[in-house]
Parts: structure tokens; C-alpha cells; sequence
């Protein structure tokens, strides 16, 4: 979802810009353009539709030095992917001009106003709108632009990540933000500004997230923070745990599989210093003050989008069974307009691996309003929702580049499984014997992944079967059903395949009638509580000329003699299966989509964190 960054201080500022463009790539865009200040003081814009390698033939015989720049990629909201839509855009006089991640919801009226006033615009944006209402300021009260930027902000309505550029302020880069993301990099002599730390860490690890309604007045030797009522704001630096080759490849040929192969380490680093199997014991710092509100909580409710949707229907399967509490799980999209009935004794459980997603903030937001206890669930440290919410649980799985959300989503599983057994353990609905055996297990887990990711070369020899089918079913039974969900979005999402997941029992109320020797059906049919009934439920298929592939557990023999093709998983806990069941629908979906040459880790359309509603 759009990507922002700016430099200043004494180094070739392109070059930093560009190289911090591409490491926002995997965000999603369809355009990008860069703003510099050149030696002679002139503002120079250069924006094209397309790839940010696309903006870098363009400039190629220009002389791009400068010592300050912003870059931005575009993902439109407002007016068609087009050069004249491509950021930043400019005041009419061209002295000044903007980057802008977000939306300005009341652009409408502030352009007619504008209008009115002779202000000529040159694209459908909001954000240009945002530009020349501050140059309007400036020229109707005499404020410096400063002054000016603040006080327009103060008559913004919506979302914003900005950067603005003065050819008559060749020293100062000014930021601000309201419901979209922006950390600064404080360097010596130098500050680094993007939506995240990504282009930042290979140059200094100290950061600071700027807040909603704050201001950074951004000078070489100088940082001022305000807030937009011009009260100044202490500079918070924190140190980042990211490390820059997080954000390499590592080897792999894309970000997706390399995400797929580092679960079993993603999976360990969520369990860490967080279970004792020999004491039957949970930890969770994260949520520890709130142990009386766990005890008498009478309700959980579960808000999230995409993956983290299907997370949080694993989680209802495991709080309920395990720590006996009612749990509803919502789209935070509908969620945010339904007018839901929330009290102060509810407890929300926001689930977002970006943090950043706009709807799941806005249901924390009316959760909030309504008296409810939030927690999140976030695996990245210092975005805005675990800054929006009351408690929670990082996944700590490692930045996840790839647009198609695989280790987030057993990060995710992992830390709802720990809470589902803390929550429990608080409750005292587990025994203790019984938490001995279930972390004995789940510290196994990490071991186990290892294991089912050896299904690679067995799950590409499927995938060249199924390449080609324009539909596919995923079908599962229990917590299994919502890995079907997930099994079929990742199809989806990479491969553009029409994929849909549904409880196993379900098709014989409907999708049944869907099935042909052209719609292959993957089941997950592990041995647990269900396993017979999923047993008829291929067989109704294989009656109907379908084709199946099936998640077994190892050494399962029945259903092998029913399925054209099965896929062998370690026996574990019923709880657990999803942890592993996931890991070939995760491989299956990445090689169909390789062999189908797809952009795997950008997929069209979509965006790694959706900050736009
Ligand atoms: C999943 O592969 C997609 N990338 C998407 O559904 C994603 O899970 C959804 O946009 C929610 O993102 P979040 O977890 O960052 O809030
Ligand atoms: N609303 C702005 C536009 O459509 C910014 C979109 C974005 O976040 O990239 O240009």
C-alpha cells in the first residue's frame, strides 16, 4: 500500500531515495516519482505510471544530485495509475511539493474552494488538493510554511503519511502523519524518513515512529516535533531489531517461498520464553496485567482482515475449546459499520500482521469508543495498532516481504494457540497435566514444520498436474476449515486461480454440484475428530468424477487408496494441526503460480498493507 521516503543530510540523495523505493516494492503500487532539490535550489519532479524501474530509466540522463529528496510509490485511491496522478505533486507556483500516503476524505470542498480561487489543478488526486491548499495559506496569511502546513492540516479530514519539499526551504523536510504509517531514521548529520524501517536500517538503527497529528520540521543538524495544536512533542528514538538481511532473499527465488522455509524458525522465536511444558506453564508478558479482566471475561471478540481472519477462526476453535470463553470472529471491514453491540466487558482481539490495516484500526477504534478491552496481535513492532490498542502479543516472525501472508499466519496460530492456553490456564478450564502434554507437543512443533516442508518436491510434482484448472475447492472440517479458507486464498491471491474454501459438510448443500473431472478438490483429512466423516466427503467427491488431493497425516493408507494425490503430515494434537496442515497449501499455491508465471511476491492488484478502506 504506497511507500514513502525521504533523506536529508550529506550524502547523493537519489540513490538513497530509490534504493528505499524498491525495498517498499513488496507494499504494492502502481506508479512512483521522486522530488529533489538541486544544486542551484530548483525543485525538480520526476513521476512516471509503472515500476520504480521504470522512474529510474526515465531519470537516467539526469542529473539527479542533491543532498534532499522524497520518493514515493503510488497506490491510487483517488484518480487513475497515470504519470499526471503520480507523486509528489506540486503548488501551482511549483516552489513547493508533496508525497502523500492515505486519503484526504474532504479534498472535494477544500478543491472547489480552491477553485473558486483560481487554483489550477493538473491531476484527479486528493493529494494535490493538500499541496495547493497550503500554498493558498500561505499566500492569503503571510505564515511561513511551517505555520501553513499545520494549519491545513488541522482542516484535513481522512488519513495521511506525508513529505513536503520548499525550493524556498532548501534545508528542512517536513513530515507529518494521521492513520498511515511513518518512522524517521536518525542518522549523524543526516534523517531518514520512510513508511517503514525497511530503507531505513541499512543506515542507522535508531528510529522514532511519529505519531498520529504530529509534525517533523526535519533540518540536517535539527529535528523539532509538534503536534498539530503546536504543542512540541519529545522525541521518543527507539533502537530497531530488524537486521538488513531480513530483508534479502537469503538465496531463495522469491520472498514468499523464503518465508515459507524460515516457519519452523518464526514458529520457535513466537514460542520463545513464552511456554514451560515441564511446569505446564504460559507466559505472557504482553497481557499480564490483565488477568483479573481474563477471569471474567464473558466474551471475545475477534476483528481482523485477509490471513489474519482466517488466524482468528483458528483461535475461536482453540479459546473456546480450551479456555471455554465464546468467540466471535469478525471482518473488521463489516465489523467497523455494523453498529455491533460491545460492552466493557468484552475483550477484542484486533489480528494484523502490518498493523497498519486500515479497517482493523477503525473496528479498534469503535471497540474503544464502547468501553471494550483490546489486545493485539501484531508482528510488527511499533506500528499503530499495538500503539491503539490496550495489550498484546507481538508474533515476532521477521518482516514479511511477500504480499501472500504465510509465516504471519502460523505466527499468528502460534500466539492465539498461546493465549488460548493462558486464558485457560487463568481459568483454570485445563488441567495441569494436560498443559504439560499440550506444550510438550507444541514445542515440538517448530521440529514437526521442518519435517512437513520436506512435502516440497512431492507438492510441485502436484502442483504441474493442477496448473492449469481455473477453479479449485479446499474443504476441511473443524479447525481445519478455516485452513481450507487460507489454502484457498493463497491460490487465489498468487496464482489468480477462483479458489474458495468451505466446511467439508457444507458441500453437499450447494458447491457439490460444482464438482467435475475439471474442478480438483483438496481436503484436509488428517486423523482427528472428523476424520470419518471427511472420509465420505471424498468419497462423494471420487463419485462425481472429481479429482482429490488430501492432507493426510503420516502413514495414513485409506485415504491414499481414495485420492489421486495425497500429502503426508507428522501425527500431532488435533490443536496443532493447522500449524502444519497450512505449510503444503502454502507450497502448493507458490509453485502452481511459479509455473503459471506469476509475480508472486507483488501480485496484481494487491497490497501488503491495506491502509486505504
Ligand atoms: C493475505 O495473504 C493477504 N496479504 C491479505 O489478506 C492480508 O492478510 C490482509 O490484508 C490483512 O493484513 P494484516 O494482517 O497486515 O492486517
Ligand atoms: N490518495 C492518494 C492518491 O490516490 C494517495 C494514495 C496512496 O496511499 O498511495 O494518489
Amino acid at each position: 500500500m504506497c511507500g514513502i521516503v525521504g533523506y536529508i543530510g550529506f550524502r547523493d540523495a537519489y540513490p538513497i531515495v530509490i534504493k528505499g523505493l524498491h525495498r517498499l516494492e513488496y507494499r504494492g503500487y502502481d506508479s512512483a516519482g521522486v522530488a529533489l532539490l538541486n544544486k542551484d535550489e530548483e525543485l525538480k519532479v520526476y513521476k512516471k505510471a509503472g515500476k520504480v524501474s521504470d522512474l529510474e530509466n526515465f531519470v537516467k540522463d539526469i542529473d539527479t544530485s542533491s543532498t534532499i529528496g522524497m520518493g514515493h510509490t503510488r497506490w491510487a485511491t483517488h484518480g487513475a495509475p497515470s504519470d499526471r496522478n503520480s507523486h509528489p505533486h506540486s503548488s501551482g507556483d511549483r516552489k513547493l511539493t508533496i508525497i502523500h500516503n492515505g486519503i484526504i476524505e474532504n479534498y472535494n470542498s477544500i478543491k472547489e474552494a480552491l477553485l473558486a480561487k483560481g487554483h489550477v489543478f493538473l491531476s484527479d488526486t486528493d493529494t494535490e488538493v493538500l499541496i495547493h491548499l497550503v500554498e493558498d495559506i500561505q499566500h492569503e496569511t503571510g505564515l511561513e510554511l511551517r505555520e501553513a502546513v499545520r494549519v491545513a492540516l488541522n482542516r484535513v479530514i481522512g488519513a495521511y503519511a506525508i513529505v513536503i519539499m520548499s525550493a524556498d526551504e532548501p534545508n528542512e523536510l517536513i513530515a507529518a502523519r494521521k492513520g498511515s504509517p511513518m518512522v524517521i531514521g536518525v542518522g549523524k548529520g543526516e534523517y531518514f524518513i520512510a513508511s517503514d524501517a525497511t530503507p531505513i536500517v541499512e543506515y542507522t538503527k535508531n528510529v522514532i515512529y511519529l505519531n498520529d497529528n504530529e509534525i517533523a520540521y526535519i533540518r540536517r543538524d535539527d529535528l523539532l516535533i509538534k503536534n498539530i495544536d503546536n504543542t512540541v512533542q519529545t522525541p521518543y528514538i527507539q533502537k530497531l531489531e530488524l537486521q538488513l538481511e531480513m530483508l534479502e532473499k537469503g538465496g531463495y527465488d522469491h520472498f514468499m517461498l523464503k518465508e515459507i522455509y524460515e516457519q519452523p524458525r518464526s514458529v520457535r522465536d513466537c514460542l520463545r520464553g513464552r511456554i514451560y511444558p515441564q511446569q505446564g506453564k504460559v507466559q505472557l508478558g504482553g497481557i499480564k496485567e490483565y488477568v483479573e479482566k481474563l477471569k471474567n471475561v464473558d466474551r471475545i471478540i475477534i476483528v481482523a482482515c485477509g490471513t489474519s481472519w482466517h488466524a482468528g477462526l483458528v483461535g475461536e476453535y482453540l479459546i473456546e475449546e480450551y479456555a471455554r470463553v465464546p468467540v466471535e470472529v469478525e471482518y473488521a471491514s463489516e465489523f467497523r459499520y455494523r453498529n455491533p453491540i460491545i460492552t466493557e466487558k468484552d475483550l477484542v482481539i484486533a489480528i494484523s500482521q502490518s498493523g497498519e490495516t486500515a479497517d482493523t484500526m477503525a473496528a479498534i477504534e469503535l471497540a474503544k469508543e464502547k468501553g471494550a478491552t483490546i489486545f493485539g496481535i501484531c508482528n510488527v513492532v511499533g506500528a499503530s495498532i499495538p500503539r491503539l490498542t490496550h495489550a498484546g502479543v507481538y508474533t515476532h516472525a521477521g518482516p514479511e516481504i511477500g504480499v501472500a501472508s504465510t509465516k504471519a499466519f502460523t505466527a499468528q496460530v502460534t500466539a492465539l494457540t498461546l493465549m488460548a492456553f493462558y486464558i485457560a490456564q487463568q481459568r483454570g478450564t485445563i488441567t495441569q497435566s494436560k498443559l504439560i502434554e499440550y506444550l510438550t507437543e507444541l514445542n515440538e512443533i517448530p521440529t514437526l514444520i521442518e519435517k512437513t516442508l520436506k512435502t516440497n518436491d512431492h507438492v510441485k510434482v502436484i502442483a504441474d498436474k493442477f496448473k492449469d484448472s481455473t477453479n479449485c475447492l479446499f474443504l476441511g472440517r473443524g479447525s481445519s476449515f478455516p485452513v481450507a479458507l487460507e489454502g484457498a486464498l493463497k491460490l487465489k491471491e498468487i496464482s489468480y486461480i477462483h479458489a474458495e474454501g468451505y466446511p467439508a459438510a457444507e458441500m453437499k448443500h450447494g458447491p457439490i454440484a460444482l464438482i467435475d473431472e475439471d474442478m480438483p478438490v483438496v481436503f484436509i483429512a488428517t486423523k482427528n475428530s472428523s476424520y470419518e466423516k471427511v472420509i465420505s466427503n471424498i468419497q462423494e467427491v471420487r463419485a462425481r468424477g472429481g479429482h482429490v488431493i488430501a492432507i493426510v497425516s503420516e502413514g495414513d493408507t485409506t485415504v491414499k487408496n481414495m485420492a489421486d494425490f495425497v500429502i503426508e503430515i507428522p501425527q500431532t494434537a488435533e490443536a496443532f494441526v493447522p500449524l502444519l496442515a497450512t505449510i503444503p497449501l502454502q507450497l502448493l499455491s507458490y509453485h502452481i503460480a511459479v509455473m503459471r508465471g506469476c509475480n508472486v511476491d507483488q501480485p496484481r492488484n494487491l497490497a501488503k498493507s491495506v491502509t486505504v478502506e
